[in-house]
């Protein structure tokens, strides 16, 4: 095989309790990359449709991710890569994380898999460095690995896959207007009372726990951002009301998706998500900036090849 088409999904990071550690991975929405085999050593981009992206590989985390893997083989093959975003950069769906894993997953195919998709988080996270300003792994581990993560630690990396109880569905949203996770960290206070950090743990054991068992009580206690949300909040539009009416009308959460803006609820159930939907719908066409917004069971399989 000299070359790969693939779909490179959209992902949920965060959970309201799991900063930096949790994420899901999305289905309907994703970018396409081809990677193909090259006569000359390296990796170079030679097309980048649907954003204003560096083709400098220096300057892009596909770029970066790729240079990673090749350089912890020390090989001197080389690769081409072309990106099709159709997930906007700064929305809060993991634009970065879809184009640094699939980089690293498409070259990985085409060299007969050295790695398995647990070692190429290593790679996609150097990626996500160059986009975030520090390494977190909690997109690129679902878009990987499909379905919901949880990264225990990046050094050495550590990534549990959890269960996904059947019914778990999301609604997302994306605000048009552009925050880059890197200035989104910028505000985060460093400090947390160990009154926070109590609860914050507390919710993300619970939550875990509930994944195993389906207890979707459990997981609406729990999905609860005690720490973050507060902050980030303030950058989103109408937040605490499409949270109010999301949970009103029977949400079992709703938060930040990563850096944000968008945001996600989760569901027991796609009726549920329908409600949420036009919950999430009728307030957000009120004040009029674009968005858009859609239903999405967690994607299981993540990342994927495409026919030619
Ligand atoms: N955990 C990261 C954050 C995800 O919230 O900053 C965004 O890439």
């Amino acid at each position: 095989m000299d070359e790969i088409k693939i779909f490179s999904p959209a992902s949920v990071a965060n959970i309201s309790c799991g900063f930096d550690v949790l994420g899901f991975c999305l289905g309907p929405v994703g970018d396409e990359m081809i990677i193909r085999k090259s006569d000359s050593s390296g990796v170079k981009i030679i097309k980048i449709e649907g954003q204003e992206l560096p083709l400098d590989v220096k300057k892009n985390v596909a770029g970066v991710a790729a240079e990673a893997l090749l350089n912890e083989l020390k090989t001197e093959r080389g690769f081409e890569i072309e990106i099709y975003k159709n997930i906007k950069a700064g929305s809060g769906i993991g634009s970065s994380a879809a184009s640094a894993a699939g980089a690293v997953f498409g070259i990985n195919e085409l060299l007969n898999k050295p790695f398995t998709a647990h070692e190429l988080i290593n790679f996609a996270m150097e990626g996500e460095g160059l986009a975030s300003g520090s390494v977190h792994a909690d997109n690129v581990a679902p878009v990987l690995l499909g379905g919901i993560t949880l990264v225990r630690t990046t050094d050495p990396i550590d990534v549990v896959q959890l269960p996904t109880p059947k019914e778990l569905t999301a609604v997302i949203m994306h605000p048009k207007i552009e925050l880059k996770t890197v200035h989104a960290r910028e505000i985060i206070k460093k400090n947390v009372t160990m009154e926070k950090a109590i609860q914050q743990w507390g919710n993300l054991g619970a939550f875990v726990s509930a994944l195993y068992d389906e207890d979707y009580d459990l997981m609406s206690r729990s999905l609860k951002d005690e720490i973050v949300e507060p902050m980030r909040s303030l950058l989103i539009p109408e937040f605490e009301s499409l949270k109010k009416a999301s949970k009103d009308v029977g949400a079992l959460g709703f938060g930040i998706s990563g850096s944000g803006p968008s945001v996600y609820a989760l569901t027991k159930g796609v009726d549920t998500a329908e409600k949420v939907y036009e919950a999430i719908n009728e307030i957000i066409s009120s004040i009029g900036i674009d968005f858009e917004i859609y239903i999405s069971k967690i994607n299981q399989q993540g990342i994927k090849i495409l026919p030619d």
